[in-house]
């Protein structure tokens, strides 16, 4: 049985990825200095439409820059939703600033936008936006609240490759925008992350903060404190490779949710991941589902009976307030979020990798069915 256990996720690196890797051997660019960064930055910034792209380590060291080069600290505030990874609050908190939260909304799963302008006070410095799973926040308001207060928006744009909010694409609504490059996401680089923007004096500041803030007259001489967050060549190989197919990759998934969603639709007791909104259609970087509450297990227990039919699954994100480190520093006493809650106890997604076969998604498909008939 486990020989054939269905992975939740498996790339899919047989484009030119095996022939820019080689050329970084075969030229010796192995570092962050390598001409491939240049060309990876490049080409990510015309596919988002952006002015500046700045290859990084990974997608929690891009927000935990762009956080930073935002200038955020002691005495500000910035909302962001519960429902998300704990990389969105890490640097909100390191910097000593303090995380405001938002619940989610049912159906989309994304934060509930309409939540957001009565948790915005004097001390407000910016709102941090999340896409989640593959449908964009309804960006609109958002940017309208934005203007409206004068706050700066940070978008985790992680999941979001290949993505558009009515048209326009994901990662270009921040004042800074972030992806991440981990091998779930819809393109890879092993790790990785990128931070785009448009702001000439930010992109400087996050370039700055990725090489350590060396200063290029006083390189040991240090005005500020940065990280060394730079990404190799070989990693922008990689990801200059899987660019080139993200449009095919996108398909490929679309496809995976189609067929998940043909197969589910008329179990009774899931809701599944929405298909579709009047300003996206989903791009299923996960499939993900969430138990109704008369299925009389949660979805631990659901992972738990997958596993043993050989489906590789994960949980769904548990929520801020309800994380024991958080809680430890005072943070969100008493503050309850009760669709972030239920999300958490309720959800958890599927096999969802590219590499995917329809074979693959019928056994898991079927084995979902099989667990929740408890007739
Ligand atoms: C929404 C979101 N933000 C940030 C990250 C962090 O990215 P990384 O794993 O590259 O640090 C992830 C990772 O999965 C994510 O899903």
């Amino acid at each position: 049985m486990m020989n054939d256990f269905i992975p939740v996720n498996e790339p899919l690196l047989d484009g030119n990825e095996k022939k820019y890797l080689l050329e970084c051997i075969e030229t010796g660019w192995i570092s962050s200095e390598g001409p491939f960064i240049k060309q990876f930055e490049n080409k990510f910034a015309a596919r988002v439409g952006r002015k500046h792209a700045i290859a990084v380590t990974n997608g929690t060291a891009a927000l935990d820059a762009s956080v930073d080069a935002l200038g955020i600290g002691v005495g500000d505030e910035v909302i962001l939703p519960a429902f998300t990874i704990i990389s969105c609050i890490t640097q909100i908190i390191r910097s000593g600033a303090t995380p405001v939260l938002v619940d989610s909304d049912p159906l989309t799963w994304n934060m509930d936008v309409t939540q957001i302008e009565a948790k915005i006070t004097p001390r407000t410095k910016a709102i941090m936006v999340v896409h989640i799973y593959g449908l964009p926040v309804d960006m609109e308001p958002v940017l309208d609240i934005a203007k409206r207060y004068g706050l700066k928006i940070i978008e985790d744009a992680a999941e979001m490759h290949g993505q558009t909010y009515r048209g326009k694409p994901c990662g270009s609504f921040g004042d800074i925008s972030t992806f991440s490059f981990y091998p779930n996401k819809h393109i890879t680089t092993g790790e990785g992350g990128m931070i785009v923007t448009d702001d000439d004096e930010l992109a400087e500041t996050c370039r700055s903060l990725r090489n350590l803030c060396f200063q290029p007259q006083k390189r040991f001489v240090h005005e500020r404190l940065g990280w060394n967050l730079r990404m190799t060549n070989m990693q922008a190989a990689l990801g200059l490779a899987q660019l080139e197919r993200l449009n095919e990759f996108v398909v490929c998934k679309r496809a995976m949710g189609a067929l998940y969603t043909e197969l589910l639709k008329d179990l009774p007791d899931v809701q599944l991941a929405l298909a579709k909104t009047d300003y996206a259609e989903n791009i299923y970087w996960v499939f993900g589902l969430v138990l109704n509450d008369d299925v009389p297990f949660d979805a631990e227990e659901a992972m738990r009976r997958l596993s043993a039919k050989g489906i590789g699954t994960r949980p769904f994100f548990w929520p801020m307030h309800e994380q024991p480190v958080l809680q430890r520093k005072g943070l969100f006493d008493a503050e309850r979020y009760p669709v972030a809650e239920r999300l958490a106890r309720r959800g958890f997604y599927l096999p969802s990798g590219l590499a995917l076969t329809d074979e693959q998604i019928e056994r898991s498909a079927d084995a979902v069915k099989e667990i929740i008939n408890h007739d």
